[in-house]
């Protein structure tokens, strides 16, 4: 579900029908976002900016995650981007209104765990929320809870487990603890009566596969939420509304490749977006590029 991020007219300095969407996260978790994005605007470029220097975000305190947030927002506006999602719900939940505060005339997105439709849908009157320990401590989250969850007699199951996040960015390698620490969980969400589990970080879509196989196999009767679809659903209306989407006789030919992965330190004149689909820029400069194009390669290929 996406925040409602206000309707602004475009900065007519800016080309921006042409312009690329920008979207950020502490690592590839946002790709989860990204995936629909691609799929409701299949013309546009995009503009990824991984802040895989200090990813994990989920454990930092909250003035941390604001300053990390702005470096990376202002990091996509010097890049010319029409509209930016904050595809990390741990960076919405402290950073988003700062960073509107901070840039009035471009439209950002942020992200909440998809707890309204959960606790409007659920009928054991139990919901779990797999998020960061930012996540759930923060004020976006806990406006649902109180808005939503509290007059309907939901009951909220708050779950983090700090090492899903460096799990995702490994690659899920199947040698881990964590996935067995995951399918426990499950059963403990089971027997608590839940039957709605929210996905309430972009990193954890990329596991959902093996979630609902293991609620499947175990006839857990548990539904799975995340909220990337409506996301890009909001992104879509907001894009229209300024006329700001491409159309397409101005697509540009990216027959040449479709991911081009960077370092955020270069100067982003040493790359044109032209035959990009989706440009991928790393906050590390030690990273190594080949590493970070198989990884992306694997979770948006899958
Ligand atoms: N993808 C981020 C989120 O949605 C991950 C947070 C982290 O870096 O811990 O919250």
């Amino acid at each position: 579900m996406a925040t409602q991020a206000p309707i602004i007219p475009a900065s007519p300095s800016f080309k921006t029908d042409l312009a690329p969407i920008g979207i950020f996260d502490s690592g590839v978790g946002g790709l989860s976002v990204y995936l629909h994005l691609k799929q409701q605007l299949p013309d546009e470029q995009y503009l990824y900016y991984a802040d895989t220097l200090n990813v994990p975000y989920g454990p930092r305190p909250s003035a941390e995650i604001k300053e990390l947030t702005l470096i990376a927002v202002d990091w996509l506006v010097a890049a010319g981007c029409k509209l930016i999602v904050i595809a990390c719900n741990s960076a919405s939940a402290h950073a988003l209104q700062v960073a509107r505060q901070k840039y009035p005339t471009i439209p950002i997105v942020g992200l909440v765990p998809a707890l309204k439709p959960a606790v409007l849908n659920s009928s054991s009157k139990s919901v779990a929320v797999l998020a960061t320990k930012a996540t759930l401590d923060g004020e976006l989250l806990n406006a649902v809870i109180s808005d939503y969850a509290l007059p309907a007699q939901v009951n909220v199951v708050k779950w983090f487990d700090p090492s899903l996040v460096p799990w995702v960015e490994a690659g899920m390698p199947t040698q881990s603890e964590t996935p067995e620490r995951l399918k426990a969980q499950l059963k403990i969400f089971a027997q608590q009566k839940v039957d709605h589990l929210v996905l309430g970080c972009t990193h954890y879509p990329f596991f959902r596969e093996f979630v609902m196989t293991q609620i499947a196999a175990e006839n857990l009767g548990i539904k799975v939420v995340d909220s990337g679809a409506a996301i890009a659903a909001r992104v879509k209306t907001l894009l229209q509304q300024s006329q700001s989407l491409v159309i397409p006789k101005q697509q540009i030919d990216m027959t040449e490749g479709g991911l081009y992965v960077g370092h955020s330190t270069q100067s982003l004149e040493e790359f044109s977006l032209a035959h990009s689909k989706l440009a991928f820029f790393v906050s590390d400069p030690k990273a190594d590029l080949a590493e970070v194009s198989r990884l992306v390669n694997q979770l948006i290929y899958r």
